[in-house]
């Protein structure tokens, strides 16, 4: 069983398919970790984010990079926004998340284009999306815990601006699958969002 999780930055997707791929005993791949990881890399090896060759070489980044802390912040998920709209890194990238999600026994994947491009055919497709304001509200509660010193009308414009890059690219854009389930974590907590996952994957598994 293919498992999709798409929708925007901060909606709870990683969350919820990380505890879908325990319930379940399902392997699980954060994509968005991946175009992290060029964005890393092209920043490591002073090139152009911008720059399709400069994104295309970084999609050659070692694997231990997947492990490295920075690629949590929000400066790599800015630069892997910006990487991920190239056609030829989404393609050096594909291959890699094809062969993950039709590993023998299935698969959990999160991100932006998994029910629509990467797989297509998943039993079960979910889209998860809260409203900006909610996602923002969370992010921020995230990096003030961690220590960090940020605004939330900062995190709310660089959320605003990452949506506008996912959704409005040319290239395998942010957008539901016609067969996806859309489920809004904007005014429920982590177990109830979970809860719900779960019985939607339960129910598509009965039909
Ligand atoms: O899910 P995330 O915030 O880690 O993703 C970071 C960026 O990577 C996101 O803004 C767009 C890009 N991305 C993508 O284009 N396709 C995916 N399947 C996953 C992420």
């Amino acid at each position: 069983m293919i498992v999709a999780v798409d929708g925007p930055t901060a909606s709870g997707k990683g969350t919820i398919a990380r505890a879908l791929a325990v319930h379940f005993g399902l392997p699980h791949l954060d994509t968005g970790l991946l175009y992290r990881a060029v964005g890393r890399q092209v920043m490591l090896d002073r090139g152009d984010p911008d720059n399709e060759a400069d994104a295309l070489a970084a999609c050659q980044f070692p694997d231990a990079l997947l492990a490295d802390p920075e690629l949590r912040t929000e400066v790599s998920g800015g630069l892997a926004s910006r990487v991920s709209i190239h056609p030829r890194v989404r393609q050096a990238l594909y291959e890699r998340q094809r062969k993950f999600a039709t590993q023998p026994g299935g698969a959990v994947l999160d991100g932006r284009d998994i029910g629509t491009v990467i797989a297509p055919e998943a039993e079960v497709k979910l889209f998860v999306v809260a409203s900006v304001e909610k996602r923002a509200e969370r992010r921020y509660a995230e990096l003030i815990q961690a220590g960090r010193d940020v605004s939330l009308e900062a995190i709310a414009a660089d959320l605003a601006a990452r949506d506008e890059r996912d959704t409005n690219r040319k290239d395998a854009p942010l957008v539901a699958a016609v067969d996806a389930i859309t489920l809004d974590t904007s005014e429920i907590g982590r177990d109830e969002a979970v809860a719900q996952a779960i019985a939607i994957v339960e129910r598509r598994m009965r039909s």
